[in-house]
């Protein structure tokens, strides 16, 4: 049976869940009582945090511990350790913030916006991350679009994030690193969030997520200047848009809405890209205006700035063994447009 130095000596390298150091350090192991007759351990541990899921992973890890050695039952009891304890190891201390809001080297935020809905953000922001990448930037992704997350689903993602220690390890595919309302859902059933906590999660999406570093974070808005546009803007006083028009001209209007509120806000607008542009027979090459024309130029006018790239109405090409339904191709036609469109947001961003 086991002594109670035995007990100490195994729970020693045990971690500290909301510390992550081990109890030798921490001082963490308060009380061993050992029952020889019984076979009973009983342990006081004390932890940075108490009544957490953490602290019942914890429980279950020092039980099985316990009993693979020769305890029959164990006892455990949890209390917390004291203040000075707990900030010599404290991951994060409250005050200073270690997101990737508060980091030192932040990357560039590009908001991808846009007046209305379907003119193709979504697929923008997941081709422009990939041209970002192959250009050899580390890129990620937050789809903040809160109702109508599609951002996996085009990506071709199928896992979810994994949570380590208090953080959110965002998926990568590709090289990219994506957080998604979608990830948090059960079977896509829709969520209805109220106004405040739309603002909340957006804020999650960047504090409790380990973005690592990053060159490039994409945001995937919702349409329109609802809500969460009101909040990146409120979050990210240096963030820069992106903004996708179609070529009709009234399109281009809608979109000019959210163009401007972009320059109210200090945003930096570094240009318009226009989607499904034209649709280019195979057989003849000849280009058809099928959307009207003239959407981006106009849109860029208003806005004074320039149209980033034009994008033909074309689906990606087919793959069998690589599933990722709305990403272009590196030969593409339309992902070399995306590759010329990330050579000049890097030329912008990074040559000033
Ligand atoms: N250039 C294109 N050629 C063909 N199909 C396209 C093109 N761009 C986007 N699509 C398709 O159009 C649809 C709408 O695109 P997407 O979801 O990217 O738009 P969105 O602006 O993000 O929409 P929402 O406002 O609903 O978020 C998708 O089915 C997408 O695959
Ligand atoms: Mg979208």
């Amino acid at each position: 049976m086991l002594t109670k130095e035995e007990v100490i000596e195994l729970l020693q390298t045990v971690k500290d869940p909301f510390l992550h150091t081990t109890f030798k350090e921490t001082s963490g192991i308060v009380d061993v009582t050992v029952r020889e007759e019984k076979k009973h351990v009983s342990v006081k541990l004390a932890i940075g945090k108490p009544n957490t899921a953490e602290q019942m992973q914890l429980q279950q890890e020092v039980v099985s511990i316990l009993k693979r050695n020769g305890a029959r039952t164990v006892g455990l009891r949890f209390e917390q350790l004291p203040d000075e304890m707990i900030q010599k190891f404290q991951p994060s201390s409250s005050e200073t913030d270690t997101s990737i809001l508060g980091a030192k080297k932040q990357p560039h935020f590009v908001a991808i916006a846009s007046g209305k809905g379907g003119v193709g953000k979504s697929t923008v922001t997941v081709n422009l991350a990939m041209a970002l990448m192959r250009l050899g930037k580390k890129v990620g992704i937050i789809d903040a679009d809160i109702y109508g997350f599609s951002v996996p689903d085009m990506m071709g993602v199928e896992e979810r994030p994994v949570v380590r220690g208090e953080k959110i390890i965002p998926v990568e595919r590709f090289g990219v690193k994506l957080i998604s309302m979608g990830f948090f859902v059960e079977d896509n059933s829709p969520i209805i969030w109220r106004g405040p906590m739309l603002g909340k999660m957006l804020n999650n999406f960047f504090r409790e997520v380990e973005w690592g570093d990053l060159d490039y974070l994409l945001l995937d808005l919702p349409p329109g200047t609802g809500d969460i546009a009101m909040d990146v803007h409120e979050l990210l006083p240096t963030c820069n848009e992106v903004i996708v028009t179609t070529p009709h001209p009234t399109a281009a209007f809608v979109a000019a809405r959210a163009g401007q509120m972009a320059l109210k806000t200090d945003h930096k607008i570094l240009g318009v890209v226009e989607n499904m542009s034209y649709f280019e027979s195979e057989k003849t090459g000849e280009k058809e205006y099928v959307f009207g024309k003239g959407g981006g130029d106009k849109l860029a006018e208003v806005l004074s700035t320039k149209v980033l790239g034009r994008l033909s109405l074309q689906q990606p090409y087919e793959e069998e063994d690589l599933f990722a339904p709305s990403i272009y191709q590196e030969d593409h036609p339309n992902g070399q447009e995306y590759h010329r469109i990330a050579a000049k947001i890097i030329a912008q961003m990074e040559e000033e």
